[in-house]
């Protein structure tokens, strides 16, 4: 029976379970295999700190993944098509793997960021980098 997301060992999992599901997708695997070039040692912890702040209010995350993406945009388009792929990846893992309030929230916090992120590359302040 599947569980909620309680710690980071739970984050770890599913953090670790969707980037290997990213990198196997046809569309956006390779924004971070060959565009970005991501160094996983260095991505995967930082994404732990991330996912662990947002959902248990822990600020060990430091960095600002809303200018991240606006140079990532630069060299590939982070459009519509791509956040889509993004989120329906991201809310099938959770799915896959855990379920309950945890489950819920980080799906819902997933969505509201990366429907920002994309209203923000798209929208014309994002010509002066207003974060
Ligand atoms: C089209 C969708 C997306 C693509 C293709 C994408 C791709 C990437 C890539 C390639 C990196 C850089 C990794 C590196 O160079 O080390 C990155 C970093 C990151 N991404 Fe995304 N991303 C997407 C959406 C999102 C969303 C929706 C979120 C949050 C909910 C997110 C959170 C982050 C964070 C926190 C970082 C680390 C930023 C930093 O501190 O350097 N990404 N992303």
């Amino acid at each position: 029976m599947k569980k909620d997301i309680h710690n980071r060992a739970d984050i770890i999992v599913l953090v670790d379970a969707f980037y290997k599901n990213v990198t196997l997708n046809p569309q956006i695997g390779p924004i971070f295999t060959d565009v970005a070039q991501v160094d996983w040692a260095h991505h995967l912890p930082k994404m732990y700190d991330f996912w662990e702040s947002i959902l248990f209010g822990k600020a060990i995350y430091k960095g600002n993944p809303m200018l991240t993406h606006f140079a990532l945009n630069e060299q590939t388009p982070l459009q519509y098509e791509q956040f889509e792929i993004w989120k329906n990846l991201f809310f099938q893992n959770v799915d896959d793997l855990f379920t309950g309030p945890n489950a819920t929230l980080i799906k819902q916090k997933a969505q509201s960021i990366a429907d920002l992120m994309h209203f923000k590359i798209n929208s014309p302040s994002s010509k002066i980098k207003i974060v």
